[in-house]
């Protein structure tokens, strides 16, 4: 039902974006002068080029560097008016969609549709606003940017409203989720629409540009705007690929322990979903997602993880190398310049505590950054939840007990309080419940934990080992 009812959404899209092209004025590309449709042509270049540099990298990366693309949609409507424009639009998202993203075929058409009903919608209103394209219509005195203000901005507004609407409406079919919290999702995941909203008026400029210096006018503008995306998007290639590299490396270190197998993978989406839950922003988020994923990126060295299997107490001296993962992973990630401060510190002060006595710092309550204290909370609550060689995993009331018990000493108050105000705790209880499940149902060995270095499960020690 879901399916049929996308699907059929999808044809009246296709639908619509018929009726777009058939009703569009072409006339007026006629009467465009020639070197209008050099510069015209250049325009649609420079879209499909600004695509192009996107090659290679992830969708993600990709569709969120749109705004050059945006740029050439905007000066084209204003030089040239709304039939430009949706072939402007028409050719950088095919080549954008099929070439780059390389979209499913429906897909690609679903998203080349509905920049097409958009650009018409906006150029119809564009026109009834008494925009006038500056090339087509060279007649009588030439318009203002104060004339065309008020037509070019509705043109931008209608095209991202309907963008949006059409990409939210999508969703909500696909997915079954009310259309108005996933409106919300994609407006606050639209960073690329605010900066399309920031190159409006450079696109402005451009068009009044190259009405008084011709082609060169648009260049002067434009070519400097590629360049700066494509050093941003080599910037943005090699952050994905350390990125990846470091995740490969976590892996690889927690493969060497099955009792920590995948623990800061499941950190990080604990740490992230706290982090939001906490209002921090965007970028503050991810930031603690990353941190969390990388926590313990230090224990690199075999010793780490051969002292932690360890079923007996540690010495001094086994303690103090076990310490010093935080500060080895620091400096790890120090050597990787593409690694933000935040996330650096956040890995330092892992193992602080808010009444100071945690290390490597003994850093007190708020002096402790934020996303070190959320990872101090999943970290916990996932070691606490994982069975060890000297003890089961804690029961769930029991997780809540210590953390109730421990906040305000080990543990900030804000970090507990979106923790256990909401259900994130039971869902992530519930998750390694099952995992322990089927680890155990894989295993040829039905008691994967060595039975005599096993403590009966129940109350702990009082003091915690919240070592991963
Ligand atoms: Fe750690």
């Amino acid at each position: 039902m879901k399916d049929r009812r996308l699907t059929a959404y999808m044809w009246s899209m296709y639908g619509l974006a018929t009726v777009a092209l058939v009703l569009t004025d072409w006339t007026s590309l006629a009467s465009l002068p020639g070197a209008a449709v050099t510069a015209w042509v250049g325009l649609i270049f420079i879209g499909v080029l600004s695509e192009g540099l996107a090659i290679g990298l992830s969708v993600g990366a990709a569709a969120s560097t749109s705004s050059i693309t945006f740029l050439p949609l905007l000066a084209a409507v204003q030089l040239f008016g709304p039939a430009a424009a949706v072939v402007l639009v028409c050719t950088t998202q095919v080549f954008g969609e099929i070439v780059v993203r390389r979209k499913p075929l429906g897909r690609a058409l679903f998203n080349v549709s509905q920049v097409i009903v958009g650009t018409a919608i906006g150029g119809v209103l564009f026109l009834w606003l008494g925009g006038v394209p500056l090339q087509v219509d060279a007649v009588g005195s030439a318009p203002t940017i104060t004339d065309q203000l008020i037509p070019f901005i509705v043109f931008g507004l209608v095209f991202l409203a309907v963008n949006h609407a059409a990409v939210a409406m999508a969703i909500t079919l696909s997915q079954g989720l009310p259309f108005r919290r996933v409106w919300g999702l994609v407006l606050s995941n639209s960073g690329a629409s605010l900066q399309d909203i920031l190159v409006a008026p450079i696109a402005l400029a451009v068009a009044f540009l190259y009405v008084s210096f011709g082609i060169g006018g648009i260049l002067v503008v434009l070519l400097p705007m590629l360049f700066i995306r494509y050093s941003y998007l080599t910037t943005s290639r090699l952050r994905e690929s350390n990125a990846d590299l470091l995740t490969a490396l976590v892996k690889a270190i927690e493969t060497r322990d099955p009792y920590t197998s995948g623990h800061s993978l499941r950190v990080s989406r604990l740490a992230q979903q706290i982090a939001e839950r906490m209002g921090l922003n965007r970028h503050a988020v991810e930031h603690v997602r990353q941190a969390a994923l990388l926590h313990d990126i230090g224990k690199i060295e075999a010793l780490y993880t051969e002292i932690l299997r360890k079923p007996d107490a540690l010495s001094p001296e086994e303690r103090a190398i076990i310490e010093s993962h935080v500060t080895r992973g620091e400096q790890l990630l120090r050597d990787l310049s593409s690694v933000p401060e935040d996330v650096v510190k956040a890995v330092r002060h892992h193992h602080e505590r808010e009444d100071g006595k945690g290390y490597p710092d003994g850093l007190l309550g708020d002096e402790i950054p934020t996303g070190a204290k959320i990872i101090i909370v999943c970290d916990a609550v996932d070691a606490m939840l994982s069975d060890r060689p000297y003890r089961r995993a804690l029961s769930l009331p029991l997780v809540i007990e210590q953390l109730e018990e421990h906040r305000g000493q080990q543990f900030d108050n804000r970090v507990i309080q979106a923790l256990v105000t909401s259900d994130l705790l039971t869902e992530y209880a519930e998750m390694m419940r099952t995992n322990r499940a089927r680890a155990t149902a894989e295993s040829l060995d039905p008691s994967p934990i060595p039975a005599p270095m096993m403590r009966p499960a129940g109350r702990p020690t009082r003091k915690l080992r919240f070592h991963s």
